[in-house]
């Protein structure tokens, strides 16, 4: 994995010389049993060189507890690996969504991701990872909490979890698909 994260670094500094593009890489167990890929870093995340440690990070929590999950179980990622910003409106610098050409651009190292750590399941947290490995026509609202065959491996489609803040509405539907992904596991 160290030689991984050396190959990338190298190649995203040199696709975007002279921008300074703060990588947050994966993080977790090689060989754990499940690997969760988020949408991309935020301001937390990119501060601190480390995956889902801001308020999203407090919602990975929750489903790791909902789920019965240990951190130690866990091997958790983005799909894209810098953080994407764009100017408000006052100047200052906020999160936008990653473009389809910063996904594209992650992909193949996204793949090569998943088979180093090789994770019996992987949980896609929204649209973006999902779209990223099943291709545009999937998208979350038809795919959330049902388990699939991907690549010999299950793929569990979840929302994300800053979408469940933003609307509300879809909180127990998230809950139920947690729940569901805990007695898959424990079935396993
Ligand atoms: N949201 C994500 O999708 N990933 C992170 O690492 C943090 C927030």
């Amino acid at each position: 994995m160290e030689r991984f994260q050396r190959e990338l670094t190298d190649f995203i500094q040199k696709l975007y010389e002279g921008e300074r593009k703060v990588l947050v890489c994966g993080e977790g167990r090689m060989g754990a049993r499940v690997m969760l890929i988020g949408e991309a870093p935020g301001e937390q995340e990119s501060l601190q060189g480390r995956p889902f440690v801001g308020k999203a990070g407090r919602n990975l929590d929750a489903f790791l507890e909902a789920a019965g999950l240990a951190r130690s179980d866990l091997y958790v990622t983005n799909a894209v690996k810098f953080r994407p910003t764009k100017r408000s409106k006052a100047g200052r610098t906020v999160n936008r969504p990653p473009t389809q050409e910063e996904v594209r651009i992650f992909l193949p190292w996204l793949l090569r991701e998943i088979g180093l750590v090789n994770p019996r399941y992987v949980v896609t947290l929204g649209n973006v990872p999902l779209k990223a490995l099943l291709g545009p026509g999937h998208v979350i609202g038809e795919m959330h909490g049902r388990l699939i065959d991907w690549e010999g491996r299950g793929l569990y489609p979840l929302y994300h979890p800053a979408s469940v803040i933003y609307n509300p509405s879809l909180k127990d539907v998230y809950s139920q698909d947690v729940a569901r992904f805990a007695r898959i596991l424990q079935k396993d």
